[in-house]
């Protein structure tokens, strides 16, 4: 199993977060970008933690069943792992070493590269050379990635009850990033050179990343501490309000399904949270980086669907605050509906860094 796939098969991006799977597939043509297909299916509490699949049975009924309505046209699939289980460390090796001697040098004791004493048959590794070494001429930089066998088996066997096979691994943070990178450059409102910061507010986790240039290149260049704070803990204010269940409550928010009361003395208050959260956020920035002022900050993750939760942002912040939408200059096939891609689209970074890994060229 490689974690990098290395297949020219067309795949479906399958993100499994904590609160749902989402389904995204993207083809290319003369006219530029199209959404194939696309889905998104609630999961129940607690079938994922820490970003691993808890509940194999749960997750992959959830998967079939998003399947069957979404009707991909491949059947190959690049999900995303994540969380305590993976592992990823950049180590230098000697810059004379042939690619089969770095996959060697690595393969006979990869635990000890990753500086773990584990069993390395428990362990499913692999390696990217990404060039030589700022400091020392004479060594190359090898990006390494390991992951425990087991949660591996987990998201292939959830992906088998629908059907799919899994042709690539990719690391979340990467295809997080790789999906800043890319729309961050597509965006006409963004010039080259400009300092931007993705905010993406999930259900547990708010983070923040700024993209800037390096060496001409554009690079992720800060990456705040995770905040574990995000909307689960309106869906718990909501659920302990209107005695619902937590797939309802989720639901509900999606579809602005709640009681009048709901928006001023729920809603209202937490966007206000978000918005001084996020500013505490952006001040450690301006305090720990010298990388300057924010050009843009890009909201993301399903709670920058709330409407004016931006509006609240901007008061707190300086910078020019939108919403993104990796869609807004793709076409879409008609089979999808584009009233829920819109609604969802903030969501959508990691689904999309996963289906553009379709257009992979090797
Ligand atoms: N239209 C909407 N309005 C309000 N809240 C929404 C909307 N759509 C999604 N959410 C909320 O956003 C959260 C899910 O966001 P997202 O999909 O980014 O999280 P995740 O990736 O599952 O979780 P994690 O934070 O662990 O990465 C849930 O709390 C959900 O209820
Ligand atoms: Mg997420």
């Amino acid at each position: 199993m490689s974690i990098f796939s290395l297949k020219p098969d067309p795949v479906v991006g399958i993100d499994i977060s904590s609160t749902a799977v989402k389904l995204l597939e993207l083809s290319r043509s003369n006219k530029g970008i199209k959404v194939e297909s696309y889905g998104m299916e609630y999961l129940p509490e607690k079938a994922i933690q820490d970003k691993n699949i808890v509940d194999i049975e749960v997750v992959g009924n959830v998967i079939n069943r998003l399947v069957t309505r979404a009707k991909p046209r491949s059947q190959y699939a690049a999900v995303a792992v994540a969380g305590p289980t993976v592992i990823t460390k950049t180590i230098t090796m000697d810059a004379g070493l042939s690619e089969n001697d770095i996959k060697e040098q690595i393969e006979m004791s990869p635990a000890q590269y990753l500086g773990q004493s584990e069993n390395s048959e428990e362990i499913e590794f692999d390696y990217q050379v990404i060039g030589p070494n700022d400091k020392d001429e004479s060594r190359v930089d090898v990006l390494l990635v390991a992951s425990h066998s087991e949660t591996l088996n987990a998201y292939i066997t959830a992906l088998e009850m629908a059907n799919l096979k899994v042709k690539v691994v990719d690391i979340e943070k990467y295809a997080l990033e790789n999906a800043f990178i890319t729309l961050a450059q597509s965006m006409p409102e963004i010039d080259e050179g400009d300092t931007v910061a993705l905010i993406e507010v999930g259900a547990t986790i708010t983070s923040l990343r700024v993209l800037g240039e390096q060496k001409g290149e554009p690079k992720v260049i800060y990456t705040g501490e995770d905040l574990m704070f995000g909307g689960n803990q309106l869906t718990e204010q909501i659920q302990a309000r209107y005695d619902l269940s937590y797939e309802e409550t989720n639901l509900a928010k999606r579809n602005n399904d709640l009681p009048d009361d709901y928006f001023k003395t729920i809603l209202e208050p937490f966007k206000i949270d978000v918005a001084a959260q996020i500013k505490l956020m952006v001040e450690h920035y301006y305090k720990h980086s010298d990388y300057g002022k924010l050009s843009h900050i890009l909201m993301a993750g399903g709670c920058a669907s709330i409407p004016k939760l931006v509006d609240h942002v901007k008061d707190k912040v300086d910078g020019h605050v939108m919403t993104i939408n990796p869609f807004s200059a793709m076409s879409i096939a008609t089979r999808v509906s584009n009233h829920a891609l819109m609604n969802d689209a903030p969501a959508l970074m990691i689904a999309y860094g996963l289906a553009h890994r379709t257009f992979d060229k090797y």
